[in-house]
This record gives structure tokens, C-alpha cells and sequence, in this order.
């Protein structure tokens, strides 16, 4: 059984990315990394993924929200870390549900970790505008990086010397399985055992993926996802229905665009 959500992208951020920024709604069938997008490509992903991710975080956190509001009673700020951020429509979706979903929250802070310049830059721009429409107060800061290899990814841990509410990474894991950056290594529970000891006592983490068989490493990435978090010695506490969740959002280059992911919310033992 698998659950379903449609959403609506709101119209300024529909026109901010389409009219303003340029972007274009251009599926692609193959190729499932975007670290070396260049301004085309970017412009490609904003249209197409920006606003699945945003759909996508904005049903998983509103009902996490609303399940979970007893536990953010009295919290007047969030520390947030994204893991691959790029263009930052999980960002958006998820200020959004936090807006909607937890009134004592007034202050944000959101350090979004990438590779890409440019979608980087584009995340910026959308977030600059975000800023005009939300009682929130957002903190945010960018943290350009290439995670070339493991040892490198070591010393992304080291740099971050602050705990987090939350730690978020939306299918960007995908992208080291396909270019096989840990090696042989599963990076859902290396990257999962390295942003674990940097959650607050009482702090999450959501991974969020695509749910495709990888050639690369000649399996399912939820099953891996699965294997990684169960070597992680973590407890999931929610997680998708079924193989995948569907999620529909519409806009105005394409009615009913569909996602299908799967994710898992996870804390320390
Ligand atoms: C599919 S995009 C997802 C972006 C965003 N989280 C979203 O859901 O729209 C994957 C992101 O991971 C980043 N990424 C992939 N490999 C990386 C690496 N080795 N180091 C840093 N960032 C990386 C890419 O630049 C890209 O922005």
C-alpha cells in the first residue's frame, strides 16, 4: 500500500523560479547526479525537482508536525543542516510547514552544505524572496563543498561544530552510490553514522531518496537505505508506507507531477 499527497507550489515561488530565474520543466530519463550541472542543467533541475522537493518536505514535515507539536512545545528556535541542499526546495517546503505547524518557533537557522555553486546560488536567490513572505527569522549559511571521498567527508564532520534539531538530506545519497565516492562503501550509513552525533538530544534526522534500482551498486537504493540505517544502530521512528510514497505537485508548467520516494526519520538510540 503506498500513501499519496498533492500539493499546489505557491504562486510567488511558482513565478519567482519560472519567470524570474528562468527555469524549465525538462524530465530526464537518465543520469542521476547534478553535482557538475552548469547553468542549463541547473535551470532544468529548479524547474523539474525544485518543485517535487518542496512538495515532498512540505508533506513530510507537516505531518511530522503534527504529530510530533508536543515535542517542539516551547521551542523558540530550530538549528537545521541540509546535506546536499542544492537548489533548496526541501528548504522552502520545510519552512513553510514550520510556519504553518509551529507557532512558538520565530527563529531559523538553516546551514545548507553543497558542491554546487550555482544551484547554491540559485537557493540563495529563492531563499532572499522567502524572506519577505514568512514571520520567520531565517539564519542562513551556505556550506560550498565537493565531498571528493571518504576522507574528505571526514573532515565535513570536523568542520560542523554545532549540534542540529535537524539534519535533512534529500536525494542527494543517490548521487554517492551512482558516482561510488565511498567507494564500495553503503553511504547511507556512513553519511547517517557521521550526522547522528550531531543531532540535539532530542533532534532527527530525515533521509529523503528516489526509490530506483542503481546499476551502480546492483541494488534498490530504499533497500540500501534500509541496510544502512539498521548497520547504523539508529531507531526510525517514521517512515514511508510501502516501497515508495507517491507525491503529486502541480504548477504552472505541469499539472500533477509525480515523485515517488522514499524516507525515513531516524534518531540516536
Ligand atoms: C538531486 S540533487 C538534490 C538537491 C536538493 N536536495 C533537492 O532535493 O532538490 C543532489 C545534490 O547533491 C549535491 N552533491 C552530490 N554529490 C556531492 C558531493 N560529492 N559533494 C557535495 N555535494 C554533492 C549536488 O550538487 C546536488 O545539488
Amino acid at each position: 500500500m503506498s500513501e499519496t499527497n498533492t500539493i499546489t507550489l505557491p504562486t510567488w515561488l511558482d513565478d519567482f523560479i519560472f519567470n524570474e530565474l528562468g527555469a524549465n520543466y525538462c524530465p530526464r530519463n537518465s543520469n542521476m547526479t547534478n553535482i557538475d550541472d552548469d547553468k542549463d542543467r541547473a535551470l532544468n533541475y529548479l524547474g523539474t525537482y525544485f518543485p517535487r522537493s518542496y512538495a515532498e518536505a512540505y508533506c513530510i514535515f507537516c505531518r511530522f508536525f503534527q504529530k510530533y507539536k508536543a515535542h517542539y512545545n516551547g521551542k523558540t528556535e530550530l538549528k537545521i543542516f541540509d546535506f546536499g541542499c542544492g537548489t533548496g526546495g526541501e528548504i522552502i517546503g520545510m519552512l513553510t510547514a514550520i510556519e504553518e505547524n509551529l507557532p512558538e518557533v520565530g527563529t531559523v537557522e538553516v546551514v545548507g552544505f553543497d558542491g554546487n555553486q550555482i544551484a547554491l546560488r540559485k537557493y540563495e536567490q529563492i531563499l532572499q524572496v522567502f524572506r519577505g513572505k514568512t514571520r520567520l527569522q531565517i539564519i542562513d549559511k551556505v556550506f560550498p563543498h565537493k565531498v571528493d571521498d571518504f576522507y574528505d567527508f571526514d573532515l565535513v564532520g570536523e568542520v560542523l561544530n554545532q549540534r542540529f534539531d535537524l539534519v535533512i538530506t534529500f536525494k542527494a545519497i543517490c548521487e554517492f552510490v551512482e558516482k561510488q565516492q565511498f567507494e564500495t562503501k553503503n553511504p547511507y550509513l556512513h553519511i547517517t553514522k557521521k550526522f547522528l552525533p550531531k543531532l540535539t538530544e532530542d533532534g532527527v534526522m530525515v533521509l529523503v531518496d528516489i526509490t530506483v534500482y542503481s546499476g551502480v551498486s546492483e541494488q534498490w537504493l530504499p533497500k540500501m537505505m534500509d541496510k544502512g540505517l539498521a548497520d547504523s544502530n539508529c531507531e526510525i521512528i517514521e517512515r514511508n508506507q510501502g516501497f515508495n510514497q507517491a507525491i503529486l505537485v502541480s504548477h504552472s508548467r505541469r499539472m500533477n507531477d509525480i515523485s515517488k520516494i522514499a524516507w525515513r526519520i531516524i534518531k540516536n538510540r
